[in-house]
């Protein structure tokens, strides 16, 4: 049984070293793909692989096409737009990711992002604190939970809006606040976090009705996908706005135009790193290699996210 880990951007070695472990102990070959820079060192890997781990690497129907003997994909992580689902399951390709395991590390730079802004990229200049003043929260799943936790510790008000039942929402922390609509907690937070995945219905989702509305001083973050953003209804908002301000781990696609316009207004990093961390990439690994040896060894398909 092969199982290929085909990471464009790697684990850790000691995730890597652990995802062995655990297919060695199954009896399953593991061969490793990383840094690939050209599709058909993925197309060639993965045709005879019964098994597959990515990242954020695109699983596309030709991919799924190639991959004559493939019977499950994890997606070492939490969104799993990469993935075309429609072709796995037309392909009888079971499709999992793995929930909650990167969580802590993206809201931590989630925090880091906030303050970063807060005072000015670190540059010289009078910056602000975050005690006392509001983050609005945009989906309030395992993210945005560790989120809320860490600014309520950071003395701040906590709103969160979550869909699509508001009204279900455990609220935990002593000053959390549910919004019952985007608009309300635009108007009312300095910062807006947004945690949602990417899909049809949330693609552009924030753009310059939502932004503009934003306090003076307001900072929007984004740590889960460029997507969410009708990034030329940002950049209407900013040109009208100049105390507005963007951070992102995705850089978006009019990067070069914001920057221009923008200056240090905007910071994206150069690579996704919202996961980069040594305990991400072991609890991700690790948990997509368990997955797939469940799966194929005991057909559990918890976790499958195509039907
Ligand atoms: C995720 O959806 O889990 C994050 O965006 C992490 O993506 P990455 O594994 O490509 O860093």
């Amino acid at each position: 049984m092969k199982i290929l880990v085909a990471t464009e951007k790697p684990f850790a070695k000691k995730a890597v070293d652990g995802i062995r472990e655990i297919f060695d102990e199954a009896g399953y070959e593991v061969v490793l793909l990383e840094k690939y820079s050209d599709k058909q060192q993925l197309l060639d890997a993965v045709a005879d692989a019964e098994g597959l781990i990515v990242r954020s690497d695109k699983v596309t129907a030709e991919v799924l096409d190639a991959a004559k003997k493939l019977k499950i994909v994890v997606r070492a992580g939490a969104g799993y737009d990469n993935v075309d689902l429609e072709a796995a399951t037309a392909h009888g390709v079971v499709v999992m990711n793995t929930p909650g395991q990167n969580a802590n590390a993206v809201a931590e730079l989630t925090i880091a992002m906030m303050i970063f802004m807060a005072r000015n990229g670190f540059t010289p200049g009078t910056g602000m604190e975050v005690r006392g003043k509001r983050l609005g929260i945009v989906a309030y799943g395992a993210i945005g939970r560790i989120v809320a936790d860490v600014a309520d510790g950071l003395g701040m008000y906590v709103h969160v809006y979550s869909r699509p039942n508001p009204n279900k929402i455990r609220l935990y922390a002593k000053h959390l606040r549910r919004d019952d609509t985007l608009e309300q907690m635009f108007t009312e937070s300095n910062f807006v976090s947004l945690h949602m995945p990417s899909t049809p219905e949330t693609k552009g989702m924030i753009g310059y009705d939502l932004i503009k509305l934003m306090p003076q001083g307001g900072v929007l973050i984004n740590t889960a996908r460029k997507e969410l953003i009708d990034e030329q209804g940002l950049i209407r908002a900013f040109e009208e706005r100049p105390d507005l301000k963007y951070v992102t781990d995705i850089a978006p696609v009019a990067i070069e135009e914001m920057k221009e316009k923008f200056g240090n207004r905007v910071f994206a990093t150069s690579k996704k790193m919202g996961a980069e961390t040594a305990e991400a990439n072991m609890n991700a690994g690790l948990a997509a290699a368990r997955q797939i040896v469940g799966y194929l060894r005991d057909g559990n398909n918890e976790f499958q996210v195509n039907n």
